[in-house]
């Protein structure tokens, strides 16, 4: 079967998080993704918070699927050699090192462009250029800091808080993948290669509009009524963390269910959503409260919004997560089990859809890994093994046209 990306040669010259991401799912959806690594090392993570010695590491697995990798010391003469031509063949060069490392390299875009007038060139930097923090090295979470999103997280009598997520990595990536099909599309029609950028600390901001329209509501009002912090707590002139709450225009919050004591997990995410509050009292068995003034319209409900999420909590008491899901699901409530990792991890449906994938890994074997949360109806994604360090330097180099003897000097001159 044919894949969509299946023309597009992608020079993968990046590390870490959120430029593998972004190079992961572009070979997912059919690109032919070379990895470039440091011979003898390789990216970072394949050494990094190893679970099995000399193995490369999960933190690499789940993010580099459906790879060839080739190592390339791109600081000797004959390893620039090798990524020059490679250049001229290429589509798209994807990179995310420190700032100004490519050009240190000789690597210029102007060379670039040189090389290969139709290249696309992306990048992943933590702060986009001529930011006054252009020149800082940054990971995810100091992105999750720099983008809003910390700030806003967490409880407020807490310090600012980072996510699980990974809003500065792998979002990155995939606002840099969505920039790179961008420019494809463009070059059919200008004939043109081009630079896309993506900074972390942008595409954590591009998540955070939300917090940005609180900030300008509170800028105008004073109060966010949504917050837990309303109408009994004070604001300052920031947008406060708010908890769980829910941020929108339904009121939520994770609630207890039973075996809360001792399942860390035992919660559900509740929200009253304003139409749904007749079915909430009834699923509750609360229908008194249906017509009761205090508690009918969303405005008359806020001051005591504590007390009717400890009253569904009471509800919750003899429920598990899975249960009381089951029964609000009847009721069209939006809610849903808090999920642990491991839970992901067993999920059928999760399994049935292709979310969560079982591959083969030459040296490992099997593992688990997150597959492409994207589903088409005319592509099948079939999510492969990483590649072992170099695995495919031999055959890359031939077909760039180095012949047996060539290939074996370059291995001698220690440049692949
Ligand atoms: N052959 C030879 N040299 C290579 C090479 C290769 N195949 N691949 C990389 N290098 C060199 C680079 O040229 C650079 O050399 P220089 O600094 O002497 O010019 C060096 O390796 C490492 O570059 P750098 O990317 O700065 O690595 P680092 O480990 O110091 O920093 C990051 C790591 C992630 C902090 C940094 O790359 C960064 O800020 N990237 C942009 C934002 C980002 O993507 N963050 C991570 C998100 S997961």
């Amino acid at each position: 079967m044919t894949k969509a990306l299946d023309d597009i040669k992608i020079i993968d010259f990046t590390h870490v998080q959120a430029g593998p991401a972004c190079t992961q799912m572009l070979a997912w959806f059919g690109a032919d993704v070379i990895k470039v690594e440091r011979p003898g090392s390789g990216d970072v993570t394949r050494s990094q918070l190893r679970d099995i010695p000399d193995v490369d590491a999960l933190y690499f697995t789940q993010l580099n699927g459906n790879k060839r990798s080739l190592t390339l010391d791109t600081k000797t003469a004959a390893g620039k050699e090798v990524l020059e031509k490679l250049i001229k063949v290429s589509d798209v060069m994807v990179e995310n090192f420190g700032p100004g490392a490519l050009d240190r390299m000789g690597f210029t875009w102007e060379r670039i462009l040189e090389l290969n007038p139709k290249m696309i060139l992306a990048s992943v930097k933590g702060f986009s250029d001529g930011h006054h923090y252009e020149d800082l090295k940054v990971y995810e979470n100091v992105a999750q800091c720099a983008g809003g999103a910390a700030s806003t997280t967490g409880f407020w009598d807490g310090p600012p808080t980072v996510s699980a997520a990974a809003l500065g990595d792998s979002n990155t990536g995939m606002h840099l993948a969505i920039g790179i099909l961008t420019a494809l599309r463009q070059r059919d029609k200008t004939g043109k290669g081009q630079k896309v950028a993506c900074s972390m600390q942008d595409a954590v901001i591009n998540l955070c509009r939300v917090k940005l329209r609180d900030q300008l509501r509170l800028d105008r009002l004073g109060y966010l009524e949504e917050y837990p912090q309303y109408p009994h707590g004070t604001f300052t002139d920031v947008v406060p963390r708010g908890g769980n709450a829910g941020g929108g225009g339904q009121p939520g919050w994770v609630l207890k269910c039973k075996g809360w004591e001792t399942d860390p997990n035992a919660y559900i995410y509740f929200t009253i959503q304003g139409h749904a509050w007749g079915p909430i009292c009834d699923a509750i068995g609360k229908p008194e409260w249906k017509t009761d003034p205090l508690y009918m319209t969303p405005k008359a409900r806020q001051p005591h919004i504590t007390e009717i999420f400890a009253t569904i909590e009471d509800w919750l008491k003899d429920k598990t997560k899975f249960e009381a899901v089951d029964i609000l699901r009847k009721f069209d409530i939006p809610c849903a089990p808090v999920h642990s990792m491991k839970e992901i991890a067993n999920d059928p449906s999760l399994r049935a859809s292709g979310t969560i994938v079982e591959v083969d890994h030459k040296a490992r074997g099997k593992y688990l890994t997150v597959g492409s949360p994207i589903k088409f109806s005319d592509m099948k994604v079939e999510v492969k093994p990483s590649p072992l360090l170099g695995e495919h330097t031999d055959e890359v180099l031939a077909e760039l046209g180095y012949n047996s003897d060539n290939i074996a000097t370059l291995h001698a001159l220690k440049a692949v």
